[in-house]
């Protein structure tokens, strides 16, 4: 058998069906990006050519070489391992295949979390005041939840756990400041993760846990009401 000839490659991974019939002949290509970092510095490209459900070729990046399983897969491998260009271009499939349909799908099967600001205790002349900042709901894991006084990052009189598994592929966090509350300063929560494009910002109001469920769901159906009215005809 003649090695596969270079410049069919492409060619061989769309075709994959080399027959119509019932129990036909299947050469299909299998790609595989592998990667435990959330910063991606250890993705491993790997490609795999099978003829049915035999091996015939893999390339692996860590190893940087195409292996041969067959006897044409052999002599194929080593041929291809003998074009510097075309390694190269294998190679490089960790940074132009990869990295970015990574960075894809990540965005499409992340999940924004929900962030609550919740007053723990509200601080008076002898105590100081503990304020929460809860994000549920969010996947992946990776997250950044801190805490700003005036603009400023805050890094004492931080408590914060870590991200907790939900049981369902979502996780949650949550982190409490202290802090001995000032006129006019402004306390915001702010969240980093992959389903948002920049840092969210949530800002603190000191008003915000006077209010209770009850008077917001008034406020509601006054609002729902005034527009039925609006639409019956006169
Ligand atoms: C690729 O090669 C490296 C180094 O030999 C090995 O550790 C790794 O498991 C291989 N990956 C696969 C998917 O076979
Ligand atoms: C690959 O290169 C080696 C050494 O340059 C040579 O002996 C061998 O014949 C080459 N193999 C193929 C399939 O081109």
């Amino acid at each position: 058998m003649t090695p596969l000839k270079l410049l069919n490659f492409q060619h061989i991974l769309t075709l994959s069906v080399f027959t119509g019939a019932a129990n036909g002949y299947y050469f299909h290509t299998w790609m595989e990006c592998i990667y435990s970092s959330p910063d991606l510095s250890d993705m491993e490209f790997i490609e795999g050519l099978y003829f049915n459900k035999y091996p015939v070729i893999k390339f692996n990046s860590t190893v940087g070489m195409f292996e041969g399983f067959s006897d044409l897969g052999i002599k194929t491998a080593e041929m291809w391992n003998n074009d510097t260009a075309f390694l190269q271009q294998t190679m490089a499939k960790v940074d132009t295949y990869c990295k970015p349909n990574e960075v894809i799908w990540d965005v499409a099967v992340s999940e924004r979390p929900t962030v609550k600001l919740s007053s723990v205790m509200p601080g008076d002349g002898t105590h100081p005041a503990l304020v929460k900042c809860s994000a549920y709901d969010f996947y992946p894991q990776p997250i950044k939840v801190y805490w700003l006084k005036d603009g400023v990052p805050v890094t004492s009189d931080v408590t914060s756990t870590e991200e907790l598994p939900n049981g369902d592929w979502y996780y949650q966090i949550h982190t409490v400041l202290e802090y001995t509350p000032k006129s006019a300063e402004k306390i915001s929560c702010v969240v980093e993760h992959a389903s948002f494009t920049r840092p969210m910002i949530y800002d603190w109001s000191k008003t915000r846990h006077l209010k209770s469920p009850a008077f917001s769901s008034v406020c509601l159906i006054v609002i729902l009401r005034k527009r039925a009215w609006a639409l019956l005809p006169f």
